[in-house]
C-alpha cells in the first residue's frame, strides 16, 4: 500500500475524487481501486472517509470551499472526477458555494497545475426550457452552467448524464406499499451505483472520451407502478401503488421553507420525474446499448436489485 502512494506520486498518477464519499463517489473509488489505480479523496471528515473507503485510498481532509482545500488536493494528481453534491438537508444552503463555486475552482487550479483529464457527474439530461416550463430553473441551472463551462474549456473533458438509482423505487416503498408523490406515471432511467461507479472508472482511465457527454442508465425506463408490479411478481407478495398528490408535498415544503429549503428541492426532483420527457425515456435502451459497447461491464438489472431485496426480506 505504502509502495504504491509513493510509485504513484512521483509518477503523478493519481487518480482524485472530489464526492468520493458519496453515494455514487464511493463506488467510484471502490472500482478505480480494484483496477490498481492509485486513488486521493477529498472529505470534510476523515474519520468518515476511511471508514467508506478503507486503507488503500489517500484521505485529503478539506472543505471544498475553504480557500486553500483544492490547490493542495491537486498536488500530484493526473485525473480528476468530480461528484460533490449538496443535495442534502444539511448542505442544501450551500448548493452554489459547493456545486458550482468549488468546481469552477477546481478547474481552475487544475489547469494551473496542467492537469488536463477531468470528468464531471451531471443529470442525465439538463434541458433548460422543460426547466423553465415546469418553473423550476434553479433545479439544474448551476449543473447547466459548469457544463457550459466545461465544454467551453480545454480540458480532456468527459461529461456524465448520471440517471438516478435504483433506490428512488425502493426508497418510496414500504411494508407492501409504494407511495408516490404525483404517482411517477412517467418512464425514466434509474441505474445501480454499481454500474456508475464501474463505467466511470473506465471513464477516466480512458484517454479518448474527450468532448463526449455520456448517459449513464440501466437497461430500461420504468414508471413507478410498473416497478410496483415487477416487485410484487418476483417477490410475490403484492405492492401495492398508491398516488399521494404532489401539491400536498408542495405545500409542506413551503411551510418548513424558513427551517429546511431541502424539502422544497425534494419537491422540485419529484416534479421533474413526474414530467419526465417521453422521447428522452424512449430513448433509454439505446442509452444504454451505447454504454455495452463502449465499456466492458455486466450491468446490475432493477430485476437483480429487488431480488436480493426480496432475499434479504426488505420490501
Ligand atoms: N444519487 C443519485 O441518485 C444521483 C442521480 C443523478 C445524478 N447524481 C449526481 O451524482 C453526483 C454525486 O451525487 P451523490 O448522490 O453521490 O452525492 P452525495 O451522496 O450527497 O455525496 C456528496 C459528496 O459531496 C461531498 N461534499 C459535500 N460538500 C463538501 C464540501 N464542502 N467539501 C468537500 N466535500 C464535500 C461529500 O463529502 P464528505 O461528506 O465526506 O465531506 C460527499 O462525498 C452529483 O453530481 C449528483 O447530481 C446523483
Amino acid at each position: 500500500m505504502h509502495h504504491t502512494k509513493e510509485r504513484n506520486m512521483k509518477d503523478n498518477t493519481q487518480i482524485i475524487v472530489y464526492g468520493g464519499t458519496g453515494f455514487y463517489g464511493q463506488k467510484v473509488v471502490e472500482k478505480l481501486v480494484a483496477k490498481g489505480q492509485s486513488v486521493k479523496v477529498v472529505t470534510r471528515n476523515y474519520e468518515n472517509a476511511k471508514k467508506i473507503v478503507g486503507d488503500e485510498v489517500e484521505i485529503f481532509q478539506g472543505d471544498v470551499t475553504e480557500k486553500g482545500t483544492i490547490e493542495k488536493s491537486l498536488k500530484n494528481v493526473s485525473a480528476i472526477v468530480i461528484c460533490l453534491s449538496a443535495m442534502s438537508n444539511k448542505l442544501i444552503r450551500k448548493m452554489k458555494a459547493i456545486e458550482r463555486d468549488a468546481v469552477l475552482e477546481i478547474m481552475e487550479q487544475a489547469k494551473k497545475t496542467n492537469i488536463s483529464r477531468l470528468v464531471y457527474m451531471s443529470g442525465y439530461e439538463m434541458r433548460k426550457q422543460l426547466l423553465d416550463d415546469l418553473k423550476i430553473p434553479e433545479f439544474g441551472e448551476i449543473k447547466i452552467e459548469v457544463e457550459e463551462k466545461i465544454r467551453q474549456s480545454d480540458f480532456n473533458w468527459t461529461i456524465l448524464g448520471d440517471a438516478p438509482a435504483f433506490e428512488m423505487f425502493f426508497a418510496f416503498t414500504s411494508k407492501g406499499r409504494m407511495t408516490v408523490p404525483g404517482g411517477g406515471l412517467n418512464a425514466f432511467p434509474t441505474i445501480s451505483p454499481e454500474d456508475v461507479g464501474e463505467i466511470t472508472a473506465q471513464i477516466v482511465m480512458r484517454d479518448d472520451l474527450n468532448g463526449k457527454r455520456i448517459k449513464l442508465t440501466g437497461p430500461k425506463a420504468f414508471t413507478f407502478p410498473e416497478v410496483a408490479k415487477l416487485m410484487t411478481d418476483i417477490g410475490g407478495k403484492k405492492i401495492k401503488h398508491i398516488t399521494i398528490p404532489l401539491f400536498l408535498i408542495n405545500i409542506v415544503s413551503f411551510l418548513l421553507l424558513p427551517f429546511t429549503p431541502f424539502v422544497r428541492y425534494l419537491y422540485k426532483s419529484l416534479k421533474m420525474l413526474n414530467n419526465f420527457p417521453v422521447d428522452l425515456a424512449e430513448n433509454v435502451p439505446k442509452d444504454h446499448k451505447l454504454l455495452r459497447e463502449l465499456f466492458d461491464y455486466e450491468p446490475v438489472t432493477l430485476e437483480m436489485e429487488i431480488n436480493s431485496r426480496v432475499k434479504e426480506n426488505n420490501l
